[in-house]
């Protein structure tokens, strides 16, 4: 399979447009040497084939189809490579690029839990609106362990499992977590048995976590926060990283450590980074760090196989 980074940003995308930072405001200045990057999604195929499934709609998502050709095959008048929409969560930089997808003329193939389709037709009535469009073929993940496949892109399968996280703000249960507010999934190519574990936004590892990663091939995981007192230390927010469902990097049981219990072959990713994070900023002793653990941080339109 192929999978392309369509975005690598946590909410707000880096740089933010109200964010006057050391990294937003170096990026714009061109004093920091780091690429902008649009809010998170990624794009994941079977080889050999065209079609595959957009996991998350960010509200970037016609920026990224615009600047990923591979995403418009063009085989027909209207026509696109996006075979189905997978969400992870109902969260804004996650959801609201689905009304970006409204101009079809059938309904849009959206996989996701029993929670997120709630939230989105509740607080966020998401899809109660897209139904004046071109309304959503909702199709539900299971939360028991059952892997699934998507039909129009065979050859992967996909598990998922529910994360501890937060469910968006305008959620009913935001204070309340309940099993598939937040999910991972794991991506196995059928073909070659390698496999990606996938999970933007993770609040904490519990052992089946682990274990979905310690199966995989690569992960590629919730890059948001190198600290957890990260906002609210710059100024910009009150709310810590963990207190929002993001585990932070660096400390005693932060993601670093985490990944650094994986088998050596896993490759390791980071992804959803907030614009505040020192990641960002490709000379920083944080960067550093990753580099000597060995672990990659997402830019947009990076690609690889497994
Ligand atoms: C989050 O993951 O916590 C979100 O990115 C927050 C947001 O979209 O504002
Ligand atoms: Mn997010
Ligand atoms: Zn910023």
């Amino acid at each position: 399979m192929r999978i392309t980074v369509l975005g690598a940003a946590a909410g707000g995308g880096f740089p933010q447009w109200n964010c006057n930072c050391r990294n937003c405001a170096g990026l714009r200045a061109g004093t920091l040497r780091a690429q902008p990057r649009t809010q998170s999604s990624i794009f994941v195929r079977p080889d050999g084939s065209a079609d595959g499934v957009l996991f998350n709609a960010s509200p970037d998502v016609l920026e990224q189809i615009r600047s990923r050709p591979a995403l418009q095959p063009a085989r027909q008048l209207r026509d696109s490579a996006i075979a189905a929409v997978l969400l992870m969560d109902g969260q804004i930089d996650h959801a609201t690029g689905l009304f970006m997808l409204r101009e079809r003329s059938t309904p849009l193939p959206l996989w996701c839990t029993d929670p997120v389709a709630e939230d989105l037709t509740q607080g966020n009535p998401i899809l109660r609106v897209l139904s004046h469009y071109c309304g959503v073929d909702r199709q539900r993940i299971p939360l028991d362990g059952q892997s699934f496949e998507v039909p129009g892109v065979p050859g992967l399968r996909f598990r998922a499992l529910p994360l501890a996280s937060k469910a968006a703000p305008y959620s009913p249960h935001r204070n309340h977590p309940v099993p598939g507010d937040n999910i991972g999934v794991s991506i196995t190519d059928c073909a070659s048995g390698r496999s990606l574990f996938y999970a933007p936004g993770l609040g904490a590892i519990d052992p089946p976590t682990f274990d979905a990663m310690a199966n995989a091939d690569a992960v590629m995981v919730d890059g948001t926060f190198w600290t957890d007192d990260e906002m609210p230390r710059l100024g910009v927010g009150s709310k810590l990283a963990r207190e929002i469902g993001h585990l932070p990097q660096s400390g005693p049981g932060g993601m670093i450590e985490w990944l650094g219990k994986l088998p050596t072959r896993t490759r390791r990713l980071l992804i959803h980074i907030n614009n505040t994070n020192p990641i960002l900023d490709e000379d920083s002793p944080e960067r550093a760090t990753l580099a000597r653990e060995r672990i990659d941080v997402c830019e947009d339109g990076m690609e690889f196989q497994l």
